[in-house]
């Protein structure tokens, strides 16, 4: 597609967690990125309260689409589709995007393509640095999740190389950040207390990195434990915790396994391209130290900037797109939420993709 206006438009939607994002793209063009969070109010539970995010999401919902709308300069009418979070994450958060998403594209009469918040991490990139190489080694690093993945097309062939076994890697920085009194969410705060810490006073476990280990998997259940006993040990003795020297030490130990990890994919598989996606891929010390391994080792980096790697409707508008382009098929109107979509899972395809006929279908399905 040479022409701009032959791209697709397309709308997305994404409620998996605790953000209302709607994003509208032309292509691998950003046109809108319009989020509504509600993670103040999740703050003094210390961490995301499902029913919270459902009715958030609810009041939201309807604000944060015109407000994109007005941004893109678009009319709706214009859409080529639009684009939902079909899963994983909250079972009731992700049934507000299904649900928005099938209102708006029955009344519209749009195709509707219910995607994985997996690969859309992964695809967001195209907005920022253009159509993905084929193939792209992804590290996937967000609050629910650590995979490294392999993707020729990212509509339809994601191949786990490796995952976490236990924790995900935000979960982690979470719950070091929780154990610090440092609130939630960790992953930022720690971030910047790392800032002026020293990542070399305290060793921490780097888990899954002996030679008989699994090359690819990421453990960091055993670090966590490691890192709140050394503070309750500091307390109990009576003396302060060095909290930037912790959070420091702790997030290299973090960043260290993962880029180590996903460079040795990479030349394991003679990929010379890799992608890193998700929230924790917002962090500054894994963005620069992934950085300086990818170029020792001749690996081309791409990390989309900080405000794409947190969840987002554009990430979920530039994989519809991506759909739209390739020509895969729409969801059917029986379209659920799948609080645990597999990552290899790109899509959820439709039992049929005749949208021409969307006046058939009973109303009753739109919220089934
Ligand atoms: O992808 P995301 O926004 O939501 C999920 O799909 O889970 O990821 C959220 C996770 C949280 O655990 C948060 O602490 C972490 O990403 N995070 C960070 C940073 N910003 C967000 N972790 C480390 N450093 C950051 N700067
Ligand atoms: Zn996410």
């Amino acid at each position: 597609m040479t022409d701009s206006r032959d791209e697709p438009l397309v709308l997305g939607i994404e409620t998996s967690c605790d953000e209302t994002g709607v994003g509208i793209v032309r292509g691998t063009t950003l046109l809108a990125d319009a989020v509504a969070s509600s993670v103040d109010e999740h703050a003094r539970f210390g961490g995301v309260v499902p029913e919270v995010a459902s009715r958030a999401h609810l009041e939201a919902m309807v604000p944060t689409i015109d407000r994109a709308l007005k941004e893109a300069g678009v009319s709706a009418k214009d859409l080529d589709g639009i684009a939902v979070t079909a899963g994983p994450g909250l079972a009731g958060a992700l049934l507000v995007g299904v649900s928005a998403a099938k209102a708006y594209a029955y009344a519209l009469g749009k195709p509707l393509y219910g995607v994985n918040h997996l690969a859309s991490h992964i695809c967001v990139d195209q907005l920022e640095h253009g159509p993905l190489p084929e193939p792209t080694m992804a590290l996937l690093v967000s609050g629910g999740h650590s995979s490294l993945l392999l993707s020729s097309d990212i509509t339809s062939d994601v191949r786990p190389m490796g995952a976490t076994i236990d924790d995900a890697a935000g979960e982690a920085f979470d719950k070091i950040a929780r154990v610090l009194n440092l609130g939630f969410p960790g992953g930022p705060v720690i971030d910047r207390y790392a800032r002026e810490g020293d990542p070399e006073a305290i060793a921490f476990p780097r888990g899954l990195t002996g030679p008989r280990d699994p090359a690819y998997d990421f453990s960091f259940s055993g670090l966590k434990t490691a890192v709140a006993r050394w503070i309750e040990a500091k307390r109990a003795a009576g003396e302060e915790v060095p909290v930037r020297d912790v959070a420091a030490s702790f997030q290299e130990a973090v960043v260290d396994v993962l880029t180590r990890k996903a460079v040795r994919a990479c030349k394991d598989e003679g990929v010379d391209h890799l992608m890193i996606g998700g929230g924790v891929a917002a962090n500054s010390r894994l963005r620069a130290l992934a950085q300086e391994r990818c170029e020792k080792a001749g690996i081309r980096l791409r990390v989309p900037r900080p405000k794409l790697c947190t969840d987002n409707g554009a990430m979920v508008a530039a994989l519809g797109a991506e759909m739209v382009a390739r020509g895969r098929a729409a969801s059917s109107w029986d379209l659920s939420a799948d609080s645990s979509l597999p990552v290899t899972d790109p899509h959820v395809p439709g039992h049929h993709h005749d949208h021409d006929h969307v006046h058939e279908v009973s109303k009753e399905n739109l919220y089934s």
